[in-house]
């Protein structure tokens, strides 16, 4: 009993100790998936490229369905234009002169990437709300059109900084504060101070966009949902404590239960357990002792 018992005591008890840990793993950052999903894009993004695809022109991509609502455009650039013109204007990105690659190639490609609604999922920013979608700007090696699993190269802008003008910015809710908030491709993060309203500015590569503080302007989402956390717990401990209640009650009942049972046994023993145990003592026990006492005899007698 004491073995199973203390095991049905650790069951509720280890379902409460893991709990918390299952929850934290669905928030935190999916920084892995974020640069899976960038190797997903890049490899959509070049098949936007015809065969012989000009320079200095954005060519539109068309992501998989399973990801629809996410924008794509390829542009491939030489090296030297980049670094000595800039691009005027691509998408919402402003780059000016003198922006170099690291390490240097001939002719690169630049990925914009729009993440839409799916912003959240591969960016997640606890306490704090997007007003903007997340755009991505990330350099490759144009050398092959047809490579896949690329690595990024490094850019810098030496002179100005890049500048994003974010088209579509939510109004910011009464008393926050609108932030750049910048992602690096290592999933660090860093936030600036909007300017003109609606734009950011970077010196580097990354993925961009405009956030605030915990108040949702979709109706505070974020704290219903710890809120729903909180719930789960509290639920949970309680649950928990019901269930070691009403364990310890059937375990207290199962043992009262047994000892009414031995007694009742012991008394009935003892209304007709004389009278066996005496017939017992007086034809069964002899003879089953003298069989025992035979067989070491035997055994001994057999070696020599
Ligand atoms: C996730 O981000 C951390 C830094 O925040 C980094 O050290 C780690 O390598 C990243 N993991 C992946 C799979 O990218
Ligand atoms: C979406 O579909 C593509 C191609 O079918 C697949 O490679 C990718 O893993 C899928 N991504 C997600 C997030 O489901
Ligand atoms: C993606 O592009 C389409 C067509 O240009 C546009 O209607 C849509 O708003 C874009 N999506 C985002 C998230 O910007
Ligand atoms: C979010 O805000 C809560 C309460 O202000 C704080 O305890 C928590 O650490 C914050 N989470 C992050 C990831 O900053
Ligand atoms: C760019 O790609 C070409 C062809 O794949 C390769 O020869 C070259 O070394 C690459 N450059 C860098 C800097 O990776
Ligand atoms: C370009 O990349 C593709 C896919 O990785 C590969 O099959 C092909 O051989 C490469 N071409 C050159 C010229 O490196
Ligand atoms: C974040 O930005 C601030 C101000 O621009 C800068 O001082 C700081 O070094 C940045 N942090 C990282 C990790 O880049
Ligand atoms: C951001 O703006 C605030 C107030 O407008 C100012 O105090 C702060 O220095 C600014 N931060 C940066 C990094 O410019």
């Amino acid at each position: 009993m004491g073995l199973l018992g203390s095991l049905a005591m650790l069951v509720p008890l280890t379902c409460l100790f893991w709990l918390p840990v299952l929850i934290m793993a669905q928030s935190t950052p999916m920084n892995g998936s974020a640069r899976a999903l960038d190797a997903l894009l890049q490899d959509y993004a070049f098949r936007a490229f015809v065969v012989r695809p000009k320079t200095g022109i954005p060519y539109d991509g068309v992501v998989p369905s399973n990801l629809s609502g996410i924008n794509i455009t390829a542009m491939r650039l030489r090296s030297g234009s980049l670094r000595s013109k800039g691009v005027k204007m691509y998408k919402e990105f402003e780059i000016p002169i003198g922006v170099v690659e690291q390490p240097y190639v001939e002719r690169l490609v630049l990925v914009y990437q729009n993440l839409g609604d799916w912003s959240k999922l591969y960016y997640p920013l606890p306490n704090y709300s997007y007003l903007a979608p997340v755009l991505g700007l990330l350099a490759y090696n144009a050398s092959n059109l047809s490579a896949t699993n690329l690595p990024e190269l490094d850019f810098r802008a030496f002179g100005d900084p890049i500048k994003i003008k974010f088209s579509d910015v939510q109004s910011t809710p009464d008393g926050s504060v609108p932030m750049c908030v910048w992602f690096d491709l290592h999933g660090s993060v860093n936030f600036s101070n909007v300017t003109s309203g609606n734009e950011c500015s970077t010196i580097q590569q990354g993925h961009f966009s405009i956030v605030t503080g915990s108040i949702s302007p979709s109706g505070g989402g974020e704290e219903k949902k710890s809120h729903r956390k909180v719930g789960i717990i509290v639920g949970s401990v309680l649950g928990g404590l019901a269930l070691l209640v009403l364990l310890a009650v059937l375990v207290l009942w199962a043992r009262k239960c047994k000892q009414t049972k031995e007694m009742q046994e012991m008394e009935k023993a003892a209304e007709v357990g004389e009278a066996l145990h005496m017939t017992s003592v007086g034809d069964t026990k002899a003879p089953s002792a003298t069989v025992t006492r035979t067989q070491p005899t035997l055994e001994s007698e057999y070696v020599p």
